[in-house]
């Protein structure tokens, strides 16, 4: 079972990475009827892949690796988990965006989208993959033992 979960971790966080560079190319790309569809069906992975990610991570904490108090006393830990939380809860702005966008698709016309708006889309998921960047390192240190 640790395996398993190891595997469901590495297969969501692959996931969520993916369809994050996905969106970050399509929302450089000019936005076509095709491309509003494309983002809002890679949004709703993103979204199934991060609340799996943390379905298997908290049930590796709990359940299949060292134990709770292990993480919880790791800084790494604890760095990991507040960035993740952070990112999911900025990846709200993109998301809420293209949500607004189903009945505008849904009617076979192109979402209505400003400049600032899509510039505020596009910070925030660069600002996403950043911070992957840093629950990495943070999950590399966390699993040797690091920063306890
Ligand atoms: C974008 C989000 C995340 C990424 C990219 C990520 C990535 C990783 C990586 C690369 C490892 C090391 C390989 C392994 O042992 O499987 C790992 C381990 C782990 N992660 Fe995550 N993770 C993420 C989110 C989370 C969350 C939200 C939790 C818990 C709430 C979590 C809990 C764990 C645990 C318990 C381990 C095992 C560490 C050990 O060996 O002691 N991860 N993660």
């Amino acid at each position: 079972m640790t395996t398993l979960f190891a595997f469901l971790h590495h297969v969501a966080a692959f996931a969520l990475v993916s369809s994050l560079s996905l969106e970050l190319m399509l929302v450089h790309q000019p936005l076509t009827l095709a491309n509003a569809r494309r983002l809002m069906r890679i949004d709703a992975v993103l979204g199934a892949s991060a609340g799996l990610l943390l379905v298997v991570g908290l049930l590796r904490v709990f359940v299949f690796e060292k134990n709770p108090d292990y993480y919880f006393s790791s800084l790494a830990f604890i760095i990991k988990f507040g960035v993740f939380i952070a990112l999911a809860s900025l990846s709200l702005l993109p998301t809420l965006e293209f949500l607004s966008w189903r009945k505008a698709v849904r009617a076979g016309h192109l979402p209505d989208i400003d400049e600032r708006r899509l510039r505020k889309v596009q910070a925030v998921i660069h600002g996403e993959l950043a911070g992957i960047v840093v629950i990495l390192l943070c999950a590399a240190v966390m699993a040797k033992g690091g920063w306890i």
